[in-house]
């Protein structure tokens, strides 16, 4: 298992330039980003104990990582083209969803907010330079202040990850990190939208809280590669090579 929290951030800067241009990396971040080089790649992220709670029973998820394990967020997110969270990790921690402990640009925000129901004033739509989009469905308000409202048809309220995914590279995004919370990563994951999965487990036994993946009974075992962020512990999971273990 590599240790990246002893080269913490040996040759970073580099990283994001050069993933773009599709460049091999410099060491240590070949193994862990590599698999980020094509130009459309999805990769879904969520940070949870070994108890498999992806946030505190009040909904706080930004206790459970350590800082090696919130720097790795930061450096996916300046790696993609954008950034995809839903409507509930907005109101559970109104998060920034910049770049802002790494170096590196900032992706576009998108928020699957549906119904139309998040506030204005929520951070992941602040005015600081980024594009942000709203999916929703089809006849949802508007939000004022440059956001780009994309809607989308829904099947009883839900919009197809794959119909997102569309949309969003029909506008030149095709790097995208779906970084939560619980039913946008198991959604986009049950629809076979993700390439990858970057499962950052923490030495926590939280016993109650928030649940991570929430999916159909399956049984597929992944190829997977291991990291050692800090006390954390980095799977990260190849989607597209794995095969059913249900027998
Ligand atoms: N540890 C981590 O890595 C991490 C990361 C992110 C979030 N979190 C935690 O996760 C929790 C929130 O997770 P969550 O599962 O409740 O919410 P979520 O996945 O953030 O948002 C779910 C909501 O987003 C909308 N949505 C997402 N995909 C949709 C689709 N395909 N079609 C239609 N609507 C869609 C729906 O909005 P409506 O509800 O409006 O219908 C849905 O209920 C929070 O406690 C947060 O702290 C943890």
């Amino acid at each position: 298992m590599q240790d990246l929290a002893v080269d913490a951030d040996q040759g970073w800067n580099e990283v994001p330039h050069l993933i773009r241009c599709g460049r091999t990396l410099g060491d240590p971040w070949e193994s862990l980003f590599g698999p980020l080089r094509p130009s459309s790649v999805v990769v879904g992220q969520l940070g949870q104990s070994l108890d498999g709670r992806i946030a505190t029973e009040p909904g706080q998820s930004t206790l459970i990582n350590c800082p090696e394990g919130i720097a790795h967020l930061h450096r996916l997110r300046a790696l993609v083209d954008a950034v995809v969270v839903g409507a509930g990790t907005v109101r559970a921690d109104d998060p920034q969803l910049t770049v802002r402990r790494v170096a590196g640009p900032n992706p576009v925000r998108v928020v699957i907010d549906p119904r139309g129901t998040l506030p204005a004033e929520s951070r992941a739509f602040a005015a600081d330079g980024v594009h942000r989009i709203v999916i929703t469905r089809q006849q949802c308000r508007s939000i004022d202040g440059g956001i780009e409202m994309i809607a989308l048809p829904d099947t009883d309220g839900r919009i197809e990850p794959s119909a997102i995914l569309d949309a969003l590279q029909d506008r030149g995004l095709r790097r995208i990190l779906v970084e939560g919370g619980a039913h946008t990563v198991s959604t986009f994951l049950s629809a076979g939208c993700l390439d990858r999965l970057h499962l950052t487990v923490a030495p926590m036994i939280l016993g109650a809280g928030v649940t991570g993946l929430d999916l159909p009974p399956t049984a597929l075992r992944v190829p997977m590669r291991a990291h050692t962020l800090g006390s954390d512990v980095l799977f990260d999971c190849d989607l597209r090579s794995g095969e059913s273990a249900g027998r």
